[in-house]
């Protein structure tokens, strides 16, 4: 399913594939080895059409294809629930991707190939899971990511509980726990890291009293700071940055489609 660009006899063999993860701010492609979970392009960026519809947003990832000379499979992951490859919500992006058939909709932009479609934060605990922190596979783990929104990937043992949607947890009558604690709303309401990180840690205390995981790990961009929030939370629980940052969702996606995921 994935392209082996390897000549007979060579020791390492790479084992190719493109994955795509498209946020509320950025569509980003990378192609990526599976033996190792690296990237071996550059992370190729374009903004998130305005409006986001899905037409728009599929023809930007036909130009990521292009910009990465890729001609292969496709792993796709969109900020919303999917199942049956549908796109069942649509929280950061524009409100016509609900109810949209992913392969019809990839298929028809990109070509006949292999192509599947995950949630972007499914996709990152999967990557964390196999390629990145190694407690991700222990024990009952949530990984969270902060960024337009919040997603989730609840893990038990390194399996996936898909479309876990935690960012959705009502916050009190005006907004969920995604418009109170995303690094979204840090950037909106101008909170200082000190700040944010209190709502944050209000959030993993109800997470907390709901779950009781093992561990938390949390990625996103904005876990590339981590010194600067982490230290000042207060659950009980280790709270470690994702090892592979913000390509966690990229690799995700590249492995969805070479393991044939298609939620
Ligand atoms: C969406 C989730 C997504 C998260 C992070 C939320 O608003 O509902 O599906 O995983 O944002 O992008």
């Amino acid at each position: 399913m994935t392209e082996d660009i390897s000549s007979q006899g060579e020791q390492h063999k790479q084992q190719l594939s493109f994955g795509v993860d498209i946020g509320g701010s950025g569509v980003k492609g990378a192609v990526v080895d599976l033996n190792t979970g690296e990237l071996v392009t550059e992370r190729f960026k374009i903004l998130t059409p305005k409006p986001s519809t899905p037409d728009a947003v599929a023809e930007v990832v036909r130009k990521l294809m292009d910009m990465a000379e890729w001609n292969g499979p496709v792993g796709v992951t969109v900020p919303a629930v999917v199942k049956n490859q549908r796109a069942r919500t649509a929280a950061n992006i524009d409100k016509s991707w609900i109810d949209t058939d992913l392969q019809e909709l990839f298929k028809r932009h990109l070509g006949e190939r292999e192509i599947a479609v995950l949630n972007d934060a499914d996709a990152a605990g999967l990557a964390e899971v196999e390629y990145g922190e190694a407690s991700a596979k222990e024990g009952a783990v949530l990984m969270l990511t902060f960024g337009t929104g919040i997603g989730s990937a609840m893990l038990c043992d390194g399996h996936l509980f898909p479309n876990s949607e935690l960012g959705h947890l009502p916050y009190d009558k005006n907004g969920d726990v995604e418009w109170y604690a995303s690094s979204a709303a840090k950037d909106r309401e101008e909170l200082s890291y000190k700040k944010w990180a209190a709502r944050v840690d209000e959030v993993l205390h109800a997470y907390s009293a709901l779950f009781s995981p093992q561990r938390y790990i949390v990625g996103g961009g904005i876990s590339r700071k981590a010194d600067k929030w982490v230290p000042l939370l207060t659950v009980e629980q280790e709270v470690i940055p994702a090892k592979l940052r913000n390509q966690a969702g990229i690799i995700g996606a590249a492995m969805a489609v070479r393991d044939g995921i298609k939620p």
